[in-house]
């Protein structure tokens, strides 16, 4: 053999090697990463009901479990209302709310709102008084204190409006889901405080009280007791889970949502505008086929979507449409093929969900090029589409979801089977800086970071994908 035939044959060899590592990166750069890191292994164990963060106020008739809700659009398009709810345990006592901006003391505020109140049975359960008052006509970005309890003990606690929405308004929110009153609760809740969200963005599964014998309610108190630290100082934007259902034939119970209705006034589909995002929230346990009324609601309340005015259109929803995990798998399949045409065409930013006990976040994808004879019914980068993620990772007594498909779908940008928190930074009508946070680390630890591009403002950058 010639010299120049070795050499072109070693020339041969070594373009094959070079393709297979060119091919070899390729793969490499775009897979997703199915992190290694792994919890601690021991179980989820719920905190005992003598725990300090479920202790009953002190005082006859203190009120207990306070939080803050926002009202829905179109009732309170800017949002200068608030829903201050509570429970009193002794006796009905008063449902007025006093409030104020330039007093913290409850015999100097001003202001007054008269409120409701509601109460219900569950089988061998009687809850105490809920209390649901209005506080209207607010000014923006302005701390108020409030007060309730009055002729009995009276609490007093305070909160800042949010800003007026317009399309530059930096706001912060907290993305908590399927969150319980485990140890691990506790764990992601102090981290969320201590990264110092304004609003909470919750996914549902609230309480978990479903998985006690007889659906015990008083866990639906423990539980509001357990994050009033919070929930009183601001408003969380409550969607509804399975674990809010507490269907119970078999302890004829046949209402669906009796609790979670009854101590917390809000539709289970509905929206809110915050700042400079619109948020979407969607019901995956109501009926949302073609012409229902939640089918209805949606198609109408994307065409009021004003990206001008509120750049960020954010949807949540319980159950992922695309989730990676094997707990869970498709569940929210039906809602994604019923309802993904109408998110991309909207050009939403950010989908949430919760349900899967695990963490994940998807790439830029859609599946909605398929038209039943075409075969086109995998998911493909999209620039139009939203992010996904799955922030069921509060970690409830149900444990980890530890149970990933391999391998990674190529959807699937990030996942991590930890317990944690998401928050959402929104700078201004192009940026938004997505972080997750996972319970093992300090609270301020970004374990998945990125930088979102609006899809409205910045349709054409790549961000993520
Ligand atoms: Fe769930």
């Amino acid at each position: 053999m010639s010299n120049v035939l070795r050499a072109r044959r070693r020339l041969d060899l070594l373009q094959v090697v070079l393709f297979f590592v060119a091919v070899l990166l390729v793969v490499v750069a775009d897979a997703g990463v199915t992190s290694q890191y792994r919890r601690k292994l021991e179980a989820t164990v719920e905190m005992p009901l003598d725990a300090d963060v479920f202790r009953v106020p002190p005082g006859y008739n203190a009120p207990q479990q306070v939080r803050l809700i926002r009202l829905r659009q179109p009732i309170d398009q800017e949002g200068t209302a608030m829903i201050v709810s509570w429970v009193t345990a002794n006796e009905l006592g008063s449902s007025t709310v006093m409030y104020s901006e330039a007093s913290p003391d409850p015999e100097k505020m001003e202001l007054r709102a008269e409120g409701t109140h509601t109460r219900y049975d569950y089988f061998n359960y009687t809850s105490g008084f809920i209390h649901h008052c209005t506080l209207t006509n607010l000014k923006h970005s302005t701390k108020y204190y409030y007060a309730m309890g009055f002729g009995h003990t009276v609490r007093s606690f305070c909160f800042t409006t949010p800003p007026m929405p317009g399309p530059d308004v930096p706001f912060k929110f907290g993305l908590i889901g399927d969150l319980g009153q485990t140890f691990d609760s506790n764990t992601t809740l102090s981290h969320y405080e201590a990264n110092g969200g304004d609003a909470v963005l919750y996914v549902g599964d609230l309480s978990y009280a479903d998985n006690h014998p007889l659906h015990d309610n008083t866990r639906w108190d423990t539980w509001a007791r357990f994050v009033e630290r919070s929930a009183a100082h601001q408003p969380w934007v409550w969607t509804a889970g399975n674990h809010e259902l507490d269907l119970a034939p078999e302890l004829g119970e046949h209402v669906p949502f009796k609790p979670f209705a009854h101590r917390y006034p809000t539709p289970f589909w509905y929206s809110v505008r915050v700042a400079s995002a619109h948020v979407v929230v969607l019901a995956s346990y109501s009926a949302y086929g073609k012409y229902t009324a939640q089918w209805e609601w949606l198609r109408a309340e994307l065409a009021r979507v004003d990206r001008a005015a509120t750049p960020w259109l954010i949807v949540l929803v319980h159950s992922p449409w695309y989730s990676s995990n094997g707990y869970h798998y498709m569940e929210g399949e039906t809602m994604r093929v019923q309802f993904e045409r109408w998110i991309v065409a909207a050009k939403a930013d950010l989908v949430v969900a919760g349900h899967v006990h695990a963490y994940e976040r998807s790439h830029r994808v859609s599946n909605v090029a398929y038209d039943i004879i075409n075969a086109r019914c995998t998911p493909v980068r999209t620039r139009d589409a939203p992010v996904y993620v799955t922030v069921g990772d509060g970690g409830n007594i149900e444990g980890i979801a530890d149970n990933f498909t391999q391998p990674q779908p190529s959807y699937s940008a990030f996942r991590e089977a930890s317990f944690g928190h998401a928050t959402l930074e929104i700078r201004n009508r192009t940026h938004a800086y997505y972080a997750w946070h996972r319970n093992q680390d300090g609270a301020k630890v970004v374990a998945d970071g990125v930088w979102l591009t609006n899809r409205y403002w910045m349709p054409t950058d790549d961000d993520i994908n």
